[in-house]
């Protein structure tokens, strides 16, 4: 299948004169839409994801960390279950590794029951309702198949413009497909829209999907973030330049 997006090193880098001068305009221009990673980005399901994993692995005698789980981040869940399969000492078939997938996210989707209103904290409901306030067209980019029951959970289950989320994907961050659909739910060209996310695989993926990017938490320390946030309010300022 013919991809559809550049790897970051083939897109034509631009001189610091170019780079301002492109900079400034795309300010100028400014953004009409933004595209929100959910998981670390709107609210915070590390802990469940763990949990669950953690449970599975132990069933399995498969060594688990933290430090493993950080790498799922932003990962579909089948391959964060080859990734955890790296420490298994014996081949899983199709069958046994769907049977997996399923039976972890049963562990997640009871701890999921947890999450309340809230989960989602003030500065992110406020500067939600802001943005909006703005004119700018808001939407989800999740790679989770639990998108829509987490935003109901926490609140925003009407909220934003559309979901585009594990569901309608084929292939999980970091291709783009996620974001370049959100995109094109909201009516929008990629270049319209910017992306908020705490994961490589997702900048990676707005990268390929020429959106820029606004990294937080430990998004915001990758060379891949177009705008580095110290707090979810900064995008505010971050919409205005
Ligand atoms: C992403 C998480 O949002 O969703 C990943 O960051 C997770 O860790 C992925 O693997 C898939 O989630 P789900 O809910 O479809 O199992
Ligand atoms: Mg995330």
């Amino acid at each position: 299948m013919q991809r559809l997006w550049k790897e970051p090193d083939e897109i034509k880098t631009f001189t610091e004169e170019e780079e301002n001068i492109s900079k400034e305009r795309v300010q100028r221009m400014g953004k009409k839409g933004i595209i929100f990673d959910l998981d670390g980005v709107i609210c915070h399901t590390d802990k469940y994801h763990y949990q669950a994993w953690k449970k599975l692995a132990d069933k399995l005698g498969v060594y688990f960390d933290e430090v493993i789980n950080n790498r799922l981040r932003g990962v579909s869940r089948m391959e964060s279950l080859n990734i955890i399969l790296e420490k298994c000492d014996r081949e899983l078939t199709i069958q046994e590794k769907e049977a997996c997938a399923e039976e972890k996210n049963e562990i997640y989707k009871e701890l999921l029951k947890n999450m309340t209103t809230e989960d989602l904290s003030r500065e992110v409901r406020e500067t939600l309702e802001q943005l909006r306030e703005k004119g700018l067209k808001l939407a989800i980019g999740s790679s989770s198949k639990n998108a829509g029951f987490i935003l109901e959970r926490i609140g925003l289950g009407d909220f934003f413009d559309t979901v585009s989320d594990g569901n309608n994907i084929t292939f999980s961050k970091p291709d783009p497909e996620v974001f370049l659909k959100a995109a094109q739910f909201l009516n929008l060209q990629p270049e319209q829209c910017l992306v908020v996310e705490d994961a490589e695989a997702g900048l990676l993926a707005a990268k390929r999907g020429n959106m820029d990017c606004a990294g937080i938490g430990e998004g915001a320390e990758s060379h891949l973030t177009t705008y580095k946030l110290c707090d979810f309010q900064e995008l505010l300022s971050v919409i205005e330049k």
